[in-house]
């Protein structure tokens, strides 16, 4: 049942992290149980009956309900980190930003060949980042059964760059 309004514990604030962007803040939905709760609830019904071997997390705002998701879905949790912060081996990804570069980064031995994985995170704004985690999953051999996000912020065409994948998300911009 849907209690709770989950737009209304996202904050918009303006011009963070630098101006011109509008920020979706969810500490108030992480602030509240039940409408956590009920965020969890529907980030599940997108999934279904899914068979989910790893959920993948993006550091880091990808980890908190990315953890919650792997234990109601009895599946392992695999960290994506920004670089140097996993202290085993690791396969690497670096793309493109508006300007510059960023870098992530998951352990080796994280995915086995086969595993049904889903990604998730808390935005998908310009794909940048859910992309090149698709590309980290899938060079140890994971196969993405979804892209799975609490919300999408549908003018910057993220979902373009996952066109071949099962995109869902609980919220649209
Ligand atoms: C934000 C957000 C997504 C990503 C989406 O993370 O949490 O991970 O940007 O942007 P994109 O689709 O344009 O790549 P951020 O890099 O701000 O780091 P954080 O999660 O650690 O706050
Ligand atoms: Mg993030």
């Amino acid at each position: 049942m849907k209690t709770f309004n989950l737009e209304e514990y996202i904050r918009d604030v303006k011009d963070f992290p630098k101006e011109g962007v509008l920020f979706k803040d969810i500490t108030p939905l992480l602030n509240h149980p039940q409408a956590s709760e009920q965020c969890l609830q529907e980030l599940l019904d997108l999934i279904g009956d899914l068979k989910i071997d790893k959920v993948v997390g993006i550091e880091s705002r990808g980890f908190f309900y990315g953890t919650l998701l792997a234990k109601e879905l009895n599946a392992g949790f695999v960290p994506v980190r920004k670089p140097g912060k996993l202290p085993y081996n690791t396969n690497s990804e670096t793309y493109d930003l508006e300007y510059g570069t960023d870098t992530l980064e998951i352990h080796k031995d994280a995915i086995k060949k086969g595993d049904k994985v889903l990604l998730h995170d808390d935005v998908l704004a310009t794909g940048g980042t859910a992309k090149a985690v698709v590309n980290l999953i899938e060079s140890l051999g994971g196969e993405i059964v979804q892209c799975n996000f609490l919300m999408i912020i549908g003018f910057l065409k993220g979902s373009e760059k996952l066109k071949d994948y099962n995109v869902a998300s609980v919220l649209s911009y």
